[in-house]
């Protein structure tokens, strides 16, 4: 457990928000650009916050929330709260063993943590510190990769995978180009200048790592070690995958027996097919604005996806992420029929300005705006919101 002491970093922290600001002035401009950025014209980065403005809260009052509860249910487990933290690719970038500090935090404060299948940090590590943790995996385009990259995951005890799906094409991620980011990191005098304007990130995030680490690779794209994060001449193994169907996620529901989830989805159609293929969740997602530029929020698709789930069968449990920042955000999430949200960057920054406690402090404030919220709106429980829009309590504008 983190000390209860709160660093004085923190002091000046009273929103998600906040700890971007601080993040801003700590991190090289390459990390902050490859962390806070989107693609081309941000037109779905702004999406992913301005959906929120489309839905008002009307609050009730006198009904008795004394008692009330956002203990939320997820895969037989009892979360303190109805949000985690998304995979995020190099988070150890943003912070000194970053992955291992998210895990750790998530552990302490009972929240899913998913470990991105593009850390620095071993799977094997992340769960050491977290039993509790999902895994993401990018599929390997070759077969032939995946069956070991699979049994390494299992090896490892995780019990829950979710398979990023919307990642097949690559994006144009000009911005990182235009600050100077790229996987690996090419050295030259730029970077060198970035890193040496930010002091403090240098000695305790980079030269920490690597005199007791060694230089970082990529170390859970596949079942073996992969390219290290700087360097003049390694190159990333981006053989294809833009050649993958669903006949390839069907190939891995026969062998992955413990819970599988696919992220990435947008279409209720795309939801409805994985739903049929076994998939034991979704988490809608248009990766943080990363990919298509134009594509809709989470928010937006999800009634449509929770009708064309519920009417063609089972429901299975939908989860979205992207550009929640307020408990206000994910009471509508919510309130719009998601069963779990999960929340990227803010966690990534909070790491960056105070390493594990940043996190929890940044878990404990959207805990208590969500709890905050639940109260005026007049509810006990979390379950109580799926009926929000049915009561009046949530407009849509
Ligand atoms: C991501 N995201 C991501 N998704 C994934 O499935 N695997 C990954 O490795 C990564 N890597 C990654 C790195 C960074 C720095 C960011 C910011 C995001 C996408 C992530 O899981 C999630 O979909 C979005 O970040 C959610 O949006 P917000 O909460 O960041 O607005």
């Amino acid at each position: 457990m983190a000390s209860q002491k709160k660093p004085r970093a923190l002091k000046g922290i009273f929103s998600l928000d906040d700890f971007q600001r601080a993040a801003q002035c700590l991190l090289p401009r390459a990390v902050y650009e490859y962390v806070a950025g989107g693609t081309e014209d941000t037109h779905t980065l702004r999406e992913n916050r301005a959906v929120f403005a489309d839905y008002l809260l009307v609050t009730r009052v006198m009904r008795d929330v004394s008692k009330r509860s956002i203990a939320t249910a997820l895969f037989g487990e009892q979360w303190s709260a109805p949000f985690g933290i998304c995979p995020m690719g190099l988070s150890a970038l943003s912070a000194y063993r970053g992955d291992i500090a998210l895990a750790r935090a998530a552990h302490d404060f009972h929240i899913p943590m998913i470990v991105s299948g593009t850390s620095t940090i071993r799977m094997e590590d992340v769960i050491a510190v977290n039993p509790d943790a999902w895994f993401q995996a990018y599929l390997p385009g070759d077969l032939a990769r995946t069956t070991p990259l699979l049994q390494r995951i299992k090896a490892a005890g995780y019990k829950n995978l979710v398979l990023t799906f919307d990642t097949f094409v690559g994006a144009s991620r000009e911005n990182q180009v235009r600050a100077g980011f790229s996987t690996p990191l090419r050295p030259g005098l730029g970077l060198a200048w970035d890193g040496l304007s930010h002091p403090r990130w240098l000695a305790k995030v980079f030269l920490r790592t690597v005199l007791r680490h060694g230089m970082p690779h990529f170390e859970n794209s596949f079942a073996t070690r992969g390219a290290p994060i700087i360097s003049a001449s390694a190159i990333r193994d981006h053989a294809p995958k833009d050649h993958m169907d669903w006949e390839r996620f069907s190939l891995i529901r026969e062998s992955w027996t413990g819970k599988l989830i696919v992220k990435g989805l947008l279409h209720p159609e795309d939801c409805r097919i994985a739903r049929d293929r076994g998939a034991d969740g979704i988490i809608v997602s248009n990766h943080g604005g990363r990919q298509l530029d134009g594509s809709p929020s989470a928010v937006r698709m999800l009634p449509g996806i929770i009708a064309a789930l519920e009417a063609s069968g089972p429901r299975v449990p939908v989860m979205i992420d992207g550009g929640l920042r307020r408990g206000t955000d994910v009471v509508k999430a919510l309130a719009l029929g998601a069963d779990f949200v999960f929340v990227g960057r803010p966690f990534n920054f909070a790491n960056a300005v105070a390493g594990e406690s940043g996190v929890l402090h940044a878990a404990r404030l959207l805990k208590d705006e969500v709890f905050r919220t639940l109260g005026m709106m007049g509810y006990n429980t979390i379950a109580e919101l799926a009926h929000a829009r049915a009561d009046g309590a949530m407009l849509c504008v």
